[in-house]
């Protein structure tokens, strides 16, 4: 049996092949960085375009990746709910055709669902429950995961996404979209003491994250800084650990209350290197486990997609070819 996935939610097209012992035969995305590069940032309509333009041909070189035909694909899995309306419209629209035309089962599946399956792919015994920390540019959530598509959130953002604030930032900076790994690079000659920036809620009990207040400050500074360029990498780095520290502390807080012994990294910002290697440690502390998926499965891609979709297939759960998008709607 093998399940072909679709994430078309933002600026990746991704497309991958899972069999149902969630080994990824194929997983290919097709990036739009260098297109909203010149705009600085994701413009929706000219993204949905862009997946229009490259879906059919992304799909037959997943094919080809995969060694597979089109009749050994047996489900079609696609990201409706979670993203871009415009965007999510073509993947719907091109998983429906897909599924109509081969006469196999339709899954929707909500895009942070997906990314709670990247770890699972990277680790199929990955043990229930388990604590998912999803970060991302359009998404950071605290989420219990407590068996297949049976979660708890514990905590999400209340206004900007942990990715959302390193891409912003970048782009204040005169540095190209997308900020996070540019500031990832440029920290790595930074010191991240330099500069004192809040880490929000961090000490808090409360779950939720908010990054708007760290994005002000961290503006305010660039201002008053002067010679933005002299002190670029002492600014990214000391921005870098604001985010990375409040991540980790309501993260590794999470768990110990939960007593949930494993914790999932996932989403774009999960690929940050220093938020890798910072979580493993504290975590080894407190005697608890950290999966962290490889950073080609925790940006967008299609095989997340594709193995969140097999799950649900298993358990009855598929769509019909009335299956609609939603910009956003509770992980069910
Ligand atoms: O999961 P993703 O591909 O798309 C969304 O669902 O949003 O995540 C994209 C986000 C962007 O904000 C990008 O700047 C951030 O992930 N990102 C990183 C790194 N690589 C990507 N942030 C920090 N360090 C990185 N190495
Ligand atoms: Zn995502």
């Amino acid at each position: 049996m093998n399940v072909l996935g679709i994430d078309t939610s933002c600026d990746d097209t991704g497309i991958g092949i899972v069999d149902d012992r969630l080994v990824i035969h194929a997983n290919v995305v097709a990036s739009q960085v260098d297109l909203h590069a010149r705009t600085g940032g994701v413009v929706p309509e000219v993204a949905a375009r862009k997946h229009l333009e490259v879906i059919v041909p992304l799909f037959e070189e997943t094919l080809r990746c995969a060694h597979m035909a089109r009749d050994d694909i047996h489900a079609i899995a696609v990201t409706n709910t979670h993203g871009l309306v415009g965007c999510l419209l073509v993947g719907v629209g091109f998983g429906k055709a897909l599924a109509f035309s081969l006469g196999v089962p339709l899954i929707g599946v909500h895009h942070i669902e997906g990314h709670i399956y990247a770890p699972i792919l990277q680790r199929p015994s990955l043990p229930f429950p388990h604590l998912c920390l999803t970060a991302a540019g359009g998404h950071t959530s605290l989420i219990a995961v407590d068996g297949h598509h049976s979660y708890r959130i514990l905590g999400e953002t209340l206004d900007d996404a942990a990715g959302e604030v390193l891409d912003k930032a970048a782009r204040a900076m005169g540095l190209p979209f997308p900020g996070g790994p540019v500031i990832n690079k440029l920290s790595l000659h930074g010191d991240p003491a330099s500069f004192h920036f809040p880490r929000p809620l961090s000490r808090s009990r409360v779950r939720n994250f908010s990054f708007s207040g760290l994005k002000t400050h961290f503006l305010r500074q660039l201002r008053e800084v002067g010679d933005v360029q002299a002190r670029i990498s002492d600014l990214a780095a000391s921005l870098q650990e604001a985010v990375i520290a409040t991540l980790i502390q309501k993260t590794i807080r999470a768990a110990l209350e939960e007593r949930l012994s494993t914790i999932t990294l996932t989403g774009g910002v999960a690929a940050n290197t220093r938020l890798r290697s910072l979580i493993s440690k504290t975590a080894e502390r407190y005697k608890l486990t950290v999966c962290l998926p490889g950073s080609e499965l925790c940006g967008d891609n299609g095989a997340m997609i594709a193995a969140a979709g097999l799950l649900r297939l298993r358990d009855g759960l598929v769509s019909g070819l009335d299956l609609d998008v939603r910009s956003t709607g509770d992980l069910a």
